[in-house]
């Protein structure tokens, strides 16, 4: 059965709901579901914008039809082609044939490899700047490409001052019947689940995201329409406020993420030793076990904190293997601007520190103190004085900074 909901009187959300995905893109855990959004226009013209995941077809097709309204479909903008945006599109072509698909020609190039319909012949290729009206709305089209792919495009409706903007701004979550983001409370049950989708999905792109936002700064926007999770239409600027600081990489918070990889608890219980002394001081604390909390949760966190410490055993002469894939995931989603510290154990050949070391020199401007702690199976208490000293050079990082 059909279940949409207005955005505003002439714009409905004809997106969809899926609480049984495991894994997003098979590999980000969704335990409270996704939404796949997509829009509707009704003005002289009927506009859809995007598509939906193959997994919640029929309730869109559903939609669109009801939505509809007994009209024809006119035109389609497509933002994004990752096919939790597109899989559905040869099936609306077939339901639509006569449909216009409005995109850039990156789109276009990308929908021919993946469908095999006549794209030319229903695309209309339209150009960063370019306008397009529709009968009282009159819509600019801007290029955001690796926000999340190369041929991501957002679309400004200068009528009714929406930004429909692809990836941007999404978050993971199911809707549970709100819309709005108003209609919740974003920052209490939303906010982490909109950083991991930020820092795991765009937070590589961090550089693009602050072009596109440079963009539509200029633009007089009401509402942000995102491809996933809730349509905001309050409290924007608080919002872009987080994109802006994820996006250039500046922590939201003082305090330190200790991320641990430990077999038999000895790793562990130096790294909740380290916790106990910046506890003492005041200074806010988050701990995971890399090999329990998966690594998309991690890197969100460090997203979200200034300081970071990182405790590894030695595991084949290398870094503990859940720690490597965290570690090489950090690594790859471009994280910087942070103060790191390193502990690590071996029993009888140390070398994960170096190697973690060695990793956070990869990325730009991570300052990894020279207080550092190796662990010979378990901690002595005479290495106790080490971990004074670290959690002193950690404080006093924050203390400098305030
Ligand atoms: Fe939600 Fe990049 O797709």
């Amino acid at each position: 059965m059909y279940c949409f909901r207005k955005v505003t009187d002439d714009l409905y959300w004809v997106g969809a709901n899926d609480r049984r995905l495991a894994m997003f893109e098979g590999v980000y855990s969704v335990p409270r579901g996704v939404s796949y959004n997509s829009y509707l226009l009704h003005d002289e013209k009927t506009v859809l914008f995007d598509t939906v995941d193959a997994a919640v077809a029929e309730v869109f097709f559903e939609n669109v039809e009801k939505a509809l309204d007994g009209r024809h479909l006119d035109y389609l903008i497509v933002h994004h082609m990752e096919p939790d945006h597109s899989a559905t599109l040869t099936g609306l072509v077939r339901r639509y044939p006569d449909v216009k698909i409005v995109c850039n020609q990156k789109t276009a190039g990308m929908m021919k490899q993946f469908f095999s319909f006549d794209v030319d012949s229903m695309t209309q290729i339209v150009k960063e700047g370019e306008t397009f009206c529709s009968g009282k709305h009159t819509m600019t089209f801007l290029n955001a490409p690796m926000v999340h792919w190369p041929e991501v495009m957002m679309t400004y409706d200068e009528t009714n001052k929406a930004l429909f903007t692809a990836d941007a701004f999404g978050t993971f979550g199911a809707l549970n019947g709100a819309l709005f983001a108003d209609e919740v409370d974003f920052e209490r049950d939303y906010l982490d689940e909109a950083r991991r989708y930020y820092a795991n999905i765009v937070g590589k792109y961090g550089t693009q995201v602050l072009t596109v936002l440079k963009k539509v700064s200029s633009k007089d926007v009401a509402f942000l329409c995102p491809l996933h999770g809730f349509v905001w239409r309050e409290k924007l600027d608080w919002y872009v406020d987080k994109y802006m600081h994820w996006a250039s990489y500046k922590p939201e918070k003082k305090g330190v993420v200790i991320a641990y990889a430990s077999v038999y608890h000895h790793t562990e219980n130096a790294a909740e030793c380290l916790a106990v002394r910046l506890r003492e001081k005041g200074i806010p604390t988050v701990m995971f076990d890399v090999s329990v909390t998966p690594a998309s949760e991690v890197v969100a966190a460090v997203f979200e904190y200034s300081h970071l410490v990182l405790a590894s055993t030695t595991y084949n002469a290398g870094i503990f293997v859940q720690m490597e894939n965290f570690l090489s995931d950090l690594v790859a989603h471009n994280i910087q601007n942070r103060t790191a510290a390193v502990i690590e154990n071996g029993s009888w050949a140390l070398s994960s520190g170096k190697l973690m070391k060695e990793q956070l020199g990869k990325c730009k401007n991570v300052t990894v103190l020279e207080e550092t702690l190796s662990i010979k199976s378990a901690l002595k208490e005479e290495q106790l004085v080490q971990l004074d000293a670290m959690a002193e050079a950690l404080a006093a990082g924050f203390t400098a900074a305030e």
